[in-house]
């Protein structure tokens, strides 16, 4: 306790006027006080014993041995706030008395569960992201934590990946807009760190979400251009953000692995873009290298250090060889002091130095966490996150229908939670049969297993406890024959007036690890969506899943096709707002979704070729295209539908010709044709038509969401400047280049309208 009563007196000795200059200096003072041992104990960092939520420290951890001995920088994964506590007092007791940073996966939400990444990018709606990952901040930070292993920023064009749930789909411009408002949203805007806030960690830089294949993990084959203009753009926005710090990858890009990628850490990230924050390794990624094989844990600890990652999360590579590379001359002091610096850094700006308890306050957990106030914003958001793909008029329900709510989804907790909940509270998880009992008449039937594999339904179910806990004894699957549970189902459906059939991936489905190889609706729940159909009650599909899955059956079959994917806390009481209407859906896809795994990787944005072919034209000869499927996507990019409907006008320009200089407006008339008020989310798109690169036959350059009254009409105008038209070109500069450009507006970017517009 001593030693941070000190610290606390020397902070205040050192502080005088400019922030950056105090800190340098209170840097310079505790770097010149510090041995390399407690330098290089900084840059380490480790999960947390029992790594969900810890229960206790004891004198025989692990972590507090290292502790003691000052070899670790921070700690991850525990969120009971008398564990860290104790941990903090255990470290400013300890060695350089330096605090603990204390890292958690909050990714969408805490304890009040927001829906999944990949479900928020569907409401398209900034300020309400920014508002989860402020909530989010308030909560995680209540138990301790100030530092948030998000945003995930990845883009993804490949429905097999895993972990496509993660980030924001498949656009760069609205990924960066997304990625811009977590950060705001975890950080605050004032460069300040309230105790509410934390800081943010922008992963997985970079690239990881082009993993050949879809295959978790994989290689990713890009050129320098190509990645600069699509899946670099969120990371770039969020430096120019000023996110905090960010976490490097598991894939390699360019025969380098990203975590020791001088090009993508130091030259693009710190140099091109000023991004003057720590980079974190991901868990293990510095002793994977070995087997990407590049060379022995010492060898590739001094290369990762060299190429500017600042901070090794589970491999013990740093702690474990910097000292001995250091000696044979493989590493220069300089390179540990630089980590060391940015670590510090980081610290002070969370004001640690200052108070390192200042997170972690036990009475605040009470006040902030899970607040009635919290939940009804969850409801409110999931509300904007339900993409209805199809709709014959059986939706939305009149008041007083009889529903039967079947599926192995229906009464899912789990599911409904989605991918990486660290600290969600599943009891008081609204699923869809408790949402929808709350307001109408309901029988339920679990309706289906997930698969008809045996093997595959135990594997896919508890996977991850196997790994984890490898005494893990698994509860029986099919326990109840198949034929039965679709038996019950179909009589309950005989006795209702419409079916709500809550089929698609469970959680374990999606995420680390879960990559697939045929992205349809499993086996056995289609078994029960044929059954439903047979009964010639009409059957609303709600889809929870992680990924765009092949839905080409499903859209010609189910009378509405409404997307959730995984909504949290509150899903089932917002599933059941829009089911009946209280809910007018607006939510759309950011990726588009294919008519066959056979067309991935499929994004919208994508190159004409030298020989185009119409998205939905016939096969031809000597085209690009496919024998036996459309190029097409069944459902594009931006698409969803409302309860009533929107009639755009062409877009109208200002001016048809632009200088560099310059700006024009674009201004798109949209009217409610329907007899229900609705929001809209207008979207532009840009082609350059020649340019001294390739460029993509669409872009999404703008987009605004606007609440349109039945009847009416807005005028929705966007402001264009070079800036807006720029992508980098051949060398990497980034540039405007004078010439012709089609301007696009519309409400998905299949159906859109087109102007010329010229940059002088
Ligand atoms: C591995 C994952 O790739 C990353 O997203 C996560 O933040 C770390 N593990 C820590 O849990």
């Amino acid at each position: 306790m001593k030693r941070l009563f000190f610290l606390s007196a020397l902070f205040a000795l050192v502080c005088c006027s400019s922030p950056k200059s105090d800190m340098d200096r209170y840097v310079d003072d505790l770097m010149s006080r510090m041995t390399l041992d407690q330098k290089i104990g900084q840059l380490n960092l480790h999960s947390s014993p029992g790594f969900i939520s810890a229960e206790r420290v004891t004198e025989e951890d692990e972590n507090t041995k290292m502790l003691r001995e000052g070899m670790l920088g921070g700690i991850y994964g525990g969120s009971n706030t008398a564990v860290l506590k104790r941990a903090q007092e255990i470290a400013v007791e300890a060695g350089a008395g330096i605090p603990l940073i204390f890292g958690m996966d909050v990714i969408h939400g805490h304890e009040t569960v927001f829906p999944i990444p990949l479900a928020m990018s569907t409401s398209w709606n900034i300020d309400k992201i920014e508002r989860a990952a402020r909530i989010a901040a308030s909560e995680a930070s209540a138990a301790g934590i100030n530092w948030v292993f998000s945003p995930m920023v990845d883009i993804c064009r490949d429905a097999r990946w895993g972990r496509i749930a993660e980030g924001a789909g498949e656009d760069p411009y609205l990924g960066g807009e997304i990625a811009k408002a977590f950060v705001r949203g975890y950080q605050g805007t004032d460069g300040v760190f309230d105790t509410d806030e934390v800081m943010a960690c922008v992963k997985h830089y970079a690239l990881y979400g082009a993993a050949e294949g879809g295959r978790d993990y994989n290689s990713v084959f890009l050129s320098r251009q190509e990645a600069m203009n699509g899946y670099m753009v969120p990371y770039r926005e969020a430096a120019l953000a000023g996110a905090g710090s960010y976490m490097s990858s598991f894939n390699e890009f360019e025969g380098i692995p990203a975590t020791m990628n001088k090009w993508l850490m130091d030259d693009v990230l710190r140099k091109m873009w000023g991004f003057d924050g720590f980079i974190v390794s991901d868990a293990t990624a510095v002793v994977e290298e070995v087997a990407h094989g590049i060379g022995d844990l010492q060898e590739v600890s001094a290369r990762s250090l060299q190429a500017g990652l600042d901070m090794d999360m589970n491999s013990d590579g740093f702690v474990g060889t910097l000292k001995q590379s250091l000696k044979e001359g493989r590493i220069k002091e300089a390179d540990i002091d630089r980590a060391c610096r940015r670590i510090l850094e980081a610290k002070y700006k969370l004001g640690l130095f200052e108070d390192p308890f200042r997170y972690l306050d036990e009475g605040r957990r009470t006040e902030r966490v899970f607040t009635l106030e919290n939940r009804a914003f969850a409801r409110e958001l999931a509300g904007e996150c339900q993409v209805l793909l199809k709709n014959d008029g059986v939706l939305p329900l009149k008041p007083g229908t009889r529903v039967a709510v079947v599926g192995p989804l229906a009464d899912n907790a789990s599911a409904m939670m989605g991918t990486w909940t660290t600290s969600s509270r599943r009891d008081e998880t609204v699923t869809v049969r408790k949402g929808l009992a709350e307001r109408t008449q309901t029988l339920y039937a679990e309706g289906s297993w997930l698969f008809r594999d045996k093997e595959t339904e135990e594997s896919v179910r508890y996977g991850m406890m196997k790994v984890f806990r490898p005494d893990f004894q698994a509860p029986g699957v099919h326990e109840v024959p198949q034929a039965v549970l679709i038996a019950e189902a179909v009589a309950k459906a005989m006795l209702s007036d419409v079916v709500i059939a809550c089929v698609g991936e469970i959680a374990e489905m999606n995420g680390e690890g879960a990559s697939r190889s045929d992205v349809s609706i499993p086996d056995a729940q289609v078994e029960l969506l044929r059954a439903l159909k047979a009964t010639g009650k009409p059957v609303v599909m709600v889809l929870f899943t992680g990924r765009p899955l092949v839905l080409v059956d499903e859209d010609r079959d189910m009378n509405a096709i409404l997307d959730v994917m995984a909504l949290g806390t509150e899903g089932g009481r917002a599933i059941a707002d829009v089911l009946f209407g209280d809910v007018n859906p607006s939510a759309k896809l950011t990726n588009s979704y294919p008519r066959s795994v056979g067309q991935l990787p499929l994004y919208y944005n994508h190159k004409n070729t030298g020989r185009p072919h119409g998205e939905y034209d016939a096969y031809k000869k000597f085209v690009s295209c496919y024998i036996d499927e459309v190029n097409g996507p069944l459902y594009p990019f931006g698409y969803g539908l409302s309860y009533t409907s929107f009639d755009y006008s062409a877009p109208r320009l200002s001016s048809s010709s632009v200088a560099m200089k310059g700006s024009v407006d674009v201004t798109v008339t949209v009217t409610n044709t329907g007899s229900r008020d609705g929001d809209e989310t207008v979207q532009l798109y840009i082609h350059d038509v020649y340019a001294t690169s390739t460029r993509p036959v669409k872009e999404l350059r703008a987009f605004r969401k606007v609440h349109i009254p039945a009847g009416q009409s807005a005028d929705v105008t966007f402001t264009l400047t070079a800036d807006d038209l720029k992508y980098y070109n051949h060398e990497l500069e980034y540039v405007c280049e004078p010439g012709d450009f089609e301007v696009m507006t519309g409400p998905n970017s299949r159906d859109v309208q087109t102007v010329l517009l010229t940059v002088k």
